[in-house]
């Protein structure tokens, strides 16, 4: 299965393995007090007994947090290192979690148990990395118990139409991309969003925008219900240079919220 989009993103992310078990915060789960953002930590509700599939796990942060609360995880990413170090965190902390390696639509294949999590959790940049939302719905669907529900959420598609690249001289982003923009969104960028420092070597990306209607319709499509759809006024990193970091740990606008910054969503199968 190799296809451009997928090699590049591969190496992109692979890269920022390292970085990022630098420049996240792991302090608090290696402390036994790991904790979501407190956007999905409200929406999620409690884990304790639930079997959960943790798409785009990265370096299991939020899995393992998971698995503190007393869910039963899964964590599944396509990057090798980033389930290597999944793995060596949950051997470190001594926290029982299973994570593997697999790209997200062949997941299927990988995981031979259809129909047996309680929850289906992804969180913040990872859709935009997914070319086709009709497979990725459908792996959601696959997963889940009937009843099961699928939680997300990620930065607002109105919010990254505008880009900091690209102010305005009163400082706030200005216009990127089309909210409608269809195919790849390739780009040639060393920097990482946790680490102003990095140089990253693979810098070719391919993103895809994916409007709210879309994420949702495709959902419902998979035979899911949707319960909420929420749109928030804050986001968990400087998505934008204007916005400004709350004690909450979440970044907001300054004065009048001009964009929605985020979204989330649950959907029951
Ligand atoms: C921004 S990270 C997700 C952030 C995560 N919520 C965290 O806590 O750090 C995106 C993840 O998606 C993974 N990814 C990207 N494309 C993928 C694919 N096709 N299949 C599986 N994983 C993929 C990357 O390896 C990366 O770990």
């Amino acid at each position: 299965m190799t296809e451009a989009w997928r090699d590049a993103n591969r190496a992109n992310w692979d890269e920022r393995v390292p970085v990022h078990l630098r420049a996240y915060n792991l302090a608090p789960l290696r402390a036994g007090k790991g904790a979501l953002y407190p956007i999905e930590a409200a929406e999620l509700g409690p884990v304790a007994g639930l079997r959960i599939l943790h798409l785009q796990c990265h370096i299991g942060s939020d899995t393992l947090t998971l698995a503190q609360q007393g869910a039963e995880v899964t964590g599944l990413d396509f990057s090798e290192p980033a389930i290597a170090a999944a793995r060596a965190l949950a051997a470190e902390l001594a926290l029982p979690a299973r994570f593997v390696v697999s790209d997200l639509y062949a997941a299927p294949q990988t995981l031979p148990e259809p129909a047996s999590f309680d929850r289906v959790f992804t969180t913040w940049g990872t859709i935009c990395w997914l070319p086709d939302l009709t497979g990725w719905a459908r792996v959601i669907a696959h997963f889940l118990k009937p009843g099961g529900t699928f939680y997300m959420a990620d930065g607002h598609p109105t919010a990254l139409v505008f880009d900091d690249d690209n102010a305005l001289p009163s400082g706030l982003p200005g216009y990127f991309l089309p909210y409608f923009h269809q195919g790849a969104l390739v780009q040639d960028d060393h920097r990482d969003y946790a680490d102003p420092e990095a140089r990253l070597a693979s810098t070719r990306t391919y993103q895809y925008a994916h409007p709210l209607g879309a994420i949702v319709s495709t959902l419902l499509e998979a035979g899911l219900t949707l319960e909420f759809l929420h749109e928030h006024q804050a986001v968990p990193w400087r998505m934008f240079a204007a916005l400004i970091e709350d004690a909450d740990g979440l970044y907001r606008w300054p004065g009048q919220p001009w964009l929605p910054l985020a979204f989330s969503l649950r959907a029951r199968r």
